[in-house]
């Protein structure tokens, strides 16, 4: 099968399409044919080497996580699934066993290929709504499942104000509407040409990065700044305020007048794949999606994920005859 590469150590350019074994599930597992999966950060971090003294990786690597597909074959044991399920949700590659969840983590090969092989025994995993297409389930599975989490987590009230800070990211343009449906008042960062996407997903006002910050917000959300660098964000909150992170590293607080919560929900205990198929069902999810690649042009689509500025999700669809474009 042709899957997307890591050879070696290094950055995205570096990436080729090759042919590699197709995986073959064992007790407990499922082959998944892949239609589409989406690119997340750790997918070119890991690659790059930075964290290779914790998560050391065997070469070649195949990178990817966030996947819809089809199961082609079950291994023994397995109940959850059967041959021909449209599913969706987050592979967890075996290079992320160190960072996998309590109870039975997803340890698979990546899922930028035309196969992968996933532990099918996880809330990780969902069947696909019919009216979720797989692109769109593809870009929803980690940021919905941790915009949801952000937002169970922060509890927000009507009438509150937040900021969201990497709100034109993946996470932020699927916490962004959560938000504004509840009611929030969202002020959100983005650049000049991401505003009206914002305004559409529900922002009341937009920030540039570098623009001065509001004060006196009731919750302020980081999806973007190194977790070691949040004093601006949390002077924007107000005395009793919270703010919630995502990044890492593992954020220390500045501010004792405030909550300051690293929302990081692996084994899915704030909901799994099944929930954000619901919310996706609901409409209360959406997904937005900036790009659509070729598996021939995956090596391109991660280059694009680090060199470019990120609007929602880049998407790579697996199947000829998957449109480009919908
Ligand atoms: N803890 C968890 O459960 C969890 C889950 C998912 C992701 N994460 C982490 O959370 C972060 C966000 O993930 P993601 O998938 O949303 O990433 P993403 O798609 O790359 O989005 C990040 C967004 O933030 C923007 N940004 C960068 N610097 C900014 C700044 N100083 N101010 C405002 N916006 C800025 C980026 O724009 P540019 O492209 O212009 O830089 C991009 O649009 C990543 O670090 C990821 O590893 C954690």
């Amino acid at each position: 099968m042709k899957a997307v590469v890591a050879t070696d150590y290094g950055p995205p350019e570096n990436y080729v399409v090759a042919d590699v074994a197709v995986p073959r599930p064992g007790p407990g597992q499922i082959q998944v044919r892949i239609a589409a999966a989406s690119i997340n950060p750790a997918d070119v971090v890991l690659p790059g080497g930075q964290y290779r003294e914790m998560t050391p990786l065997e070469f070649p690597h195949v990178p990817g996580n966030d996947f819809a597909g089809t199961v082609t074959e079950v291994g023994d044991g397995v109940t959850a699934f059967k041959v021909g399920d449209e599913i969706f949700g987050q592979a967890v590659p075996r290079v992320l066993k160190a960072m996998a969840g309590a109870t039975r983590p997803s340890l698979s090969t990546g899922s930028l290929a035309e196969y992968a092989v996933f532990e099918a025994d996880t809330p990780l995993l969902a069947h696909r709504p019919p009216g979720l297409d797989v692109a769109d389930a593809a870009a929803l599975a980690t940021t919905g499942l941790t915009a949801r989490a952000l937002f169970l987590t922060a509890q927000p009230k009507a009438g509150e104000t937040a900021l969201v800070v990497g709100a034109t990211g993946g996470v932020g343009t699927a916490l962004v509407p959560l938000l504004a449906a509840a009611g929030v008042d969202v002020i959100a960062t983005a650049t000049a040409a991401d505003v009206a996407l914002l305004h559409d997903l529900g922002a009341a006002r937009t920030i540039g990065y570098t623009d001065a910050y509001p004060r006196g917000v009731d919750a302020a959300f980081n999806l973007a700044v190194p977790g070691d660098r949040l004093t601006r964000i949390e002077q924007a909150v107000r005395s009793g305020g919270r703010v919630l992170t995502i990044t890492y590293p593992l954020p220390a607080k500045e501010r004792h007048d405030i909550d300051l919560e690293f929302v990081l929900d692996l084994d899915g205990e704030l909901g799994g794949m099944r929930e954000v198929a619901e919310a996706a069902a609901t409409g209360a999810l959406r997904a937005t999606i900036s790009r659509r690649y070729t598996l021939d042009e995956g090596p391109r689509a991660c280059a694009d994920f680090v060199r470019e500025h990120t609007t929602g999700k880049l998407v790579i669809l697996m199947r000829r005859g998957c449109p480009l474009r919908t």
